[in-house]
Order: C-alpha cells, then sequence, then structure tokens
C-alpha cells in the first residue's frame, strides 16, 4: 500500500509512516478544537513536497481562512509563495453543494495536478439539507465520485462538543476510510487538546489519546506522551 507522509510532526509515527493514499479521512471535533489548522498544514506540508492541494472552505471566505491560518501559523513562511505557485488553492465555492465542490476537485487535479484537498466542512453541507436521508445519499455519491480521482481527501466535522465522552457518530463516520478526532479536555481550570486516531482503513497505526499543541510553527503531536 502507498503512503503519503503528512508532514505534520508525529502523525507519521502514529499511521506506520503515513496516510494511505488516496483515501478520505474524516477530521471530527468540537468548534476551535483545531480542525482547519490541522487541514491547512496538511496541505501546506505536501505543497513543500510537490503534492500541490487545495482547501476547499464552506465556512469563512477564502480570503479571510488564509489570513487566519497566516496568523496561526506565523512561521510557516511559505504560505504566500506557495499560493502564488499554485500549489496551494484556497478555495470557496459559489454554493454550498457537493456537485460544485466536486467540480472544483476535478478542475484543481487536471489544472493544477491537486493531490491533496481538504473540505471544511461537511456540517455547512449538512444544514443544507432537510432530511437526513438525503444527505447521507449525495454524501455516499460524492466520496464514490471522488474514489476514482487521484487524491487524498480530508473532511472536517464539527462535533457539537469538544468533549470525549459526548462523542457521537454520526453519517460522515460510516462513509469515510479514516477518522481522526481532536479534542479540547477539561483538565482542572485548564484545556488539553488532545487527539486519538480512531479508524484507519487499510492500516495499522496508534490507538492512544495523545496530546498536541497548535503552534506557530506548525502543530506538534506528543507521542508517547499521556493526556491524564
Ligand atoms: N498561534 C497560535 N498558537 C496557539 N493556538 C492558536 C494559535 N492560533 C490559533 N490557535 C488556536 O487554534 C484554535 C482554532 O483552531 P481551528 O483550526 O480554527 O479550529 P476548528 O476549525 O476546529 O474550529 C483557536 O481556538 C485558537 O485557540
Ligand atoms: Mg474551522
Amino acid at each position: 500500500m502507498e503512503r503519503i507522509k503528512t508532514g505534520i510532526s508525529g502523525l507519521d509515527d502514529m499511521l506506520q509512516g503515513g496516510l494511505p493514499k488516496n483515501k478520505h479521512v474524516a477530521l471530527y471535533g468540537g468548534p476551535g478544537c483545531g480542525k482547519s489548522s490541522f487541514g491547512f498544514e496538511f496541505l501546506y506540508r505536501g505543497a513543500l513536497q510537490g503534492e500541490n492541494g487545495m482547501y476547499v472552505t464552506l465556512e469563512e471566505t477564502a480570503e479571510d481562512m488564509v489570513e487566519n491560518m497566516k496568523n496561526t501559523f506565523s512561521q510557516l513562511t511559505d504560505i504566500d509563495s506557495l499560493m502564488k505557485a499554485k500549489k496551494l488553492l484556497v478555495v470557496k465555492p459559489d454554493k454550498l453543494n457537493l456537485e460544485e465542490t466536486a467540480e472544483m476537485i476535478e478542475g484543481g487535479i487536471s489544472d493544477h495536478k491537486v493531490k491533496r484537498v481538504v473540505i471544511d466542512s461537511a456540517t455547512m453541507v449538512r444544514l443544507s439539507f432537510e432530511g437526513s436521508l438525503e444527505y447521507r445519499q449525495t454524501l455516499f455519491e460524492f466520496f464514490s465520485l471522488l474514489r476514482g480521482l487521484d487524491c487524498t481527501v480530508m473532511m472536517t466535522i464539527e462535533a457539537s462538543s469538544p468533549r470525549k465522552e459526548q462523542v457521537v457518530f454520526d453519517i460522515e463516520h460510516f462513509v469515510m476510510d479514516g477518522i481522526i478526532n481532536l479534542y479540547s479536555l477539561e483538565q482542572g481550570d485548564r484545556r488539553i487538546r488532545a487527539l486519538e486516531i480512531f479508524k484507519m482503513r487499510g492500516t495499522d497505526h496508534s490507538r492512544e489519546l495523545v496530546p498536541f499543541k497548535v503552534t506557530p510553527a506548525g502543530i506538534k503531536i506528543y507521542v508517547g506522551e499521556k493526556v491524564f
């Protein structure tokens, strides 16, 4: 099985070398848990390694998204140059639907050799459906289409709570090859960020809950350290 190095510090070790290539991974977590930052760094590291990336933002505008990421990752100094060279694309579809998202991804693959895609977030798409049945079917069709394309996809999913105990498994989980859960855990009067690889089809992986930090130089996952 081919793997791709995410380039996120610690994550490739947890994945025995990297993500299985061309799979679809959910990044699941409550608001502020770090999903967007995580997805963005995955694309940034890929673009530096010659795997171009497309960030499809369905929430913020592309400009706001880039601005936020530059503030968060102030030491990732190649954001502008990678964007200028079209190795890192940030786009927002006019309509919040998966058909248009799929078209943008196909365009990115054919015009800019995109190999990594982040869709942020599934929750925005879900809100545009009245019933969950129709959403489930559309999501299923969307990922079936993506399966035929040469790209590895991360999709963020907003959990209603950052607490670990309250995670419930949603429709999205059934159609994804992998699930990475991000948490913000209360520990006394502090909050600690933690991550677990909950599922990853096609590879063995760490099952530990490990602490991580969002730093200006990128996400740092402290593999081998305990949360409590
Ligand atoms: N430079 C930074 N250093 C540490 N934490 C940061 C920095 N910039 C942003 N953050 C944290 O990252 C969080 C935002 O993460 P984000 O990726 O937008 O989360 P999500 O997409 O899950 O809502 C904020 O809650 C903030 O606490
Ligand atoms: Mg976000």
